[in-house]
């Protein structure tokens, strides 16, 4: 059975460790580490079955398969590049790490010399799966359309650099357009999705984003326009917030628990 250590005991990691205690993800949670020791004891309390041991990153690494990251981009350069070279697989869900390219390509390089996989779930997107395909011949564009109500736009870098008053905003409205390496400066809290889209695609520099303002919608709207030799396809999710943290999709932790099912599973469905 696949041993799993999980670093970051928040939205995402609870999900996991009750998605192997309930029996969904035929694995086992070795070891759980977050740097606020409550978040352990919270998540502790939420388990029937299932009692992981909470220890240092570099001490789980003896005694795990995978390593999980759900914590922060910090947690992705910190521990990462080490939990590699001990030979474990690791699954990243703070994908917005790779905006730096030179962790990008340290990571990249580190998997390889050690024979191990890196697992980007798919998070709060739909349609990597097509982009994947279509990648293995030429993409012409890849255009993500993010659209949000003006409140979860609220204190991004973009609007206060331009002195947007985001609560004046009455109407559908087109806020930026350019490419995801300067969207995810000036949008962190779309840094995963663009992160992730560019890497399955064709990089942040040529993968398209448009950010939209809509006072009308109570859910995030990511769309997905790629073009390329196979054709055009178009993909398009409501998300709706997770049920314990408002600030994240539902969609972000059933993507992680997919992943782990998909890893533990004889059968590989899907690109
Ligand atoms: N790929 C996607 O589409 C997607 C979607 C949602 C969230 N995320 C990312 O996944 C990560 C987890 O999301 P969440 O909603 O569970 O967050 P959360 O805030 O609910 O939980 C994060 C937990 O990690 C801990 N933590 C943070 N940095 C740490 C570090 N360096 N070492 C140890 N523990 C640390 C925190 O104390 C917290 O308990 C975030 O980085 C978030 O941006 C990605």
């Amino acid at each position: 059975m696949l041993n799993i250590g999980i670093i970051g005991c928040g939205t995402i990691g609870v999900s996991i460790c009750k998605a192997v205690d309930e029996g969904t993800i035929d694995a086992h949670v070795r070891a759980i580490y977050d740097r606020h020791k409550e978040h352990v004891k919270n998540m502790e309390t939420s388990l029937e079955h299932l009692q992981p041991e909470l220890m240092e990153p570099a001490k789980m690494f003896e005694h795990i398969d995978l390593l999980v990251e759900c914590a922060s981009q910090q947690a992705v350069s910190e521990i990462i590049p080490a939990a590699l070279r001990a030979k474990c697989d690791v699954m990243i869900m703070s994908v917005g790490a790779f905006a730096d390219h030179e962790l990008y390509n340290e990571i990249r390089d580190i998997a390889k010399e050690n024979d191990c996989k890196v697992y980007l779930p798919s998070g709060a997107i739909v349609g990597l799966d097509g982009i994947r395909s279509a990648s293995v011949e030429e993409i012409y564009s890849v255009t993500l359309t993010t659209e949000k109500p003006p409140s979860g736009l609220a204190g991004a870098p973009y609007i206060v650099q331009n002195d947007i008053d985001i609560d004046n905003i009455k109407n559908k409205t087109l806020l930026f357009e350019g490419s995801a390496s300067e969207a995810v400066k000036l949008f962190p809290a779309n840094v995963n999705v663009a992160a992730t889209l560019s890497i399955a695609g064709i990089g942040f520099e040529k993968t398209n984003v448009r950010i939209i303002a809509n006072p009308e919608l109570t859910r995030n709207i990511h769309e997905i326009n790629v073009k390329g030799a196979f054709g055009e396809f178009n993909s398009k999710v409501e998300n709706v917030p997770s049920p314990t943290n408002p600030r994240s999709s539902f969609l972000a932790p059933l993507s992680a628990i997919a992943t782990l099912k998909k890893i533990t599973d004889p059968f590989q469905v899907g690109t």
